[in-house]
C-alpha cells in the first residue's frame, strides 16, 4: 500500500505547489470575483465584454495593461467611492464594493485586470 500511495502522493503535492504559485502570482478566482460583483451590483452598470453605463471590464484591463499603479487605482476606484462622470455627462458616487476584505477586493481587482 505505501509503495503505491507514495508516488502518488508526490504528484498531488506538485501539482498543488504547481497550481499555488500561479495562483498567487496572477490567476484569480473568476467564481469568486464574479459572486463579489454580483453581490456588489456591479453588473448593473458593468459586463465583461459589453459597454453599459460603465466601460466594459475587458476595455479597462486593456486600459491599464502595463501600468504599475492599475492594482492600485483600481482597488481606489471600488472603494473609496470617488466622482464619476456618466456618458450623459452627470456625475455620481462611484459604487463601493460590498466587501471590507482586502483578499476579496484584491481578488476582484486581479479578475477585471486578467480579463481580455
Ligand atoms: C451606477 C452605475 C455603476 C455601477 C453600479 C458600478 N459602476 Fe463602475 N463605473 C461606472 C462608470 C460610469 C464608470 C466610468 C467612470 C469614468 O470613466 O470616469 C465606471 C468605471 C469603473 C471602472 C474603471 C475605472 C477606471 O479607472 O478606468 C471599474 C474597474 C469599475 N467601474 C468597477 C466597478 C465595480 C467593481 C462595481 C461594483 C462594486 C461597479 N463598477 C459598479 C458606473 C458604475
Amino acid at each position: 500500500m505505501k509503495t503505491v500511495m507514495q508516488p502518488a502522493t508526490a504528484i498531488l503535492t506538485a501539482t498543488l505547489l504547481l497550481l499555488g504559485a500561479t495562483g498567487s502570482a496572477q490567476a484569480a478566482d473568476e467564481a469568486a470575483a464574479r459572486g463579489l460583483a454580483r453581490q456588489s451590483n456591479c453588473f448593473k452598470c458593468h459586463s465583461v465584454e459589453k459597454k453599459k453605463e460603465g466601460p466594459a471590464w475587458r476595455e479597462v484591463a486593456a486600459k491599464y495593461r502595463g501600468n504599475p499603479d492599475a492594482v492600485t487605482k483600481l482597488t481606489r476606484h471600488m472603494t473609496s467611492g470617488e466622482k464619476v462622470k456618466f456618458e450623459d455627462g452627470h456625475e455620481e458616487d462611484h459604487a463601493i464594493v460590498k466587501s471590507t476584505d482586502p483578499k476579496e477586493i484584491r481578488n476582484l481587482v486581479d479578475w477585471i485586470l486578467s480579463l481580455q
